[in-house]
């Protein structure tokens, strides 16, 4: 029996990793905001696969939120196998037309809350030599985001830092994996805010159902760098070999609003 604590569950991709999860038969420990939603979703899989499912309702871009999360999974006495740490959102406006709030709560999420959730639960996953982490960065992560200038600085940070963790508990029997979805369709775009953006046109967006498998079976298997799709593995790699300032440019373009 593995248990999989899951960010972001109450939506979206995270969703559907957590019913991937289920249905293996194995636990759960939901995190988000919403309770009503992780409560619906903990019914509904508690129900169906016969397996335990927590529910932390917790707003991990608070300052204290990761380790509150780790102090309750704790007390509950529930060894965490899997943290999946795929919680986060863009916000598609130029920076200085931002509001720097959301900003804010964007890095403290997408960036200090991965990290100290990870940060938390490795020692204990070192110590038994074994455990498994899944970070959700996304395609961001590759190139310089016009229009979403932080949202892509912070998963190139995601991108990097697990790629750094995974070199360094390769010998400890745990595996990081860093997914990194190109457009999905989910909660994502509304919380950014990118309705006007050429981005919802230009791209082909996959189901979170297809992303979220992909995702599942990588961490499985330990993979460092998952990227679901065609389109997307080439385009990170054709950015490697591209004068960055033209591939910011073509970015831009991509993500435009539409005229
Ligand atoms: N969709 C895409 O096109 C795409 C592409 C590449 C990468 N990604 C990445 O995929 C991950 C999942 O996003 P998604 O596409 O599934 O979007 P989503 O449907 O909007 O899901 C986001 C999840 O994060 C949770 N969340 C947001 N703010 C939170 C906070 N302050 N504290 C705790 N939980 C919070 C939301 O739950 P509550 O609102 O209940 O808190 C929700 O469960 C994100 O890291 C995103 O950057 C998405």
């Amino acid at each position: 029996m593995k248990t999989a604590l899951i960010t972001g569950a109450s939506s979206g991709i995270g969703m559907e990793l957590a019913k991937i999860h289920a249905a293996q038969g194995d636990s759960l420990v939901l995190v988000a905001r919403n309770a009503q939603k992780l409560n619906e979703l903990a019914t509904e899989l508690s129900g169906k696969h016969k397996i335990r499912v927590d529910v932390v309702a917790a707003d991990l871009a608070l300052e204290n939120a990761a380790r509150d999360v780790y102090n309750t999974v704790k007390q509950k006495n529930i060894q965490v196998d899997y943290l999946v740490n795929n919680a986060g959102f863009g916000d598609f406006n130029f920076l200085h037309e931002t509001k720097w709030e959301k900003q804010a709560m964007m890095i403290d999420l997408n960036i200090r809350s991965l990290t100290h959730l990870t940060h938390l639960f490795l020692p204990e996953m070192v110590q038994r030599r074994s455990g498994k982490i899944l970070n959700v960065a996304s395609t961001a992560a590759f190139l310089p985001c016009p229009m979403m200038a932080v949202y892509g600085a912070t998963k190139h940070y995601v991108l990097a830092l697990s790629e750094a963790v995974a070199n360094e508990v390769a010998d400890k029997g745990i595996t990081v994996t860093a997914l990194c979805p190109g457009a999905t369709t989910s909660g994502f775009q509304d919380a950014a805010e990118m309705r006007e953006s050429g981005f919802m046109t230009n791209q082909k967006f996959a189901t979170a159902q297809s992303v979220a498998a992909y995702a599942y079976k990588s961490m499985m298997r330990g993979k460092r760098v998952a990227i679901p799709g065609f389109i997307n593995k080439l385009t990170a790699g054709i950015v490697r070999f591209t004068p960055r300032k033209m591939v910011t440019s073509i970015a831009r373009k991509l993500v435009d609003r539409k005229k």
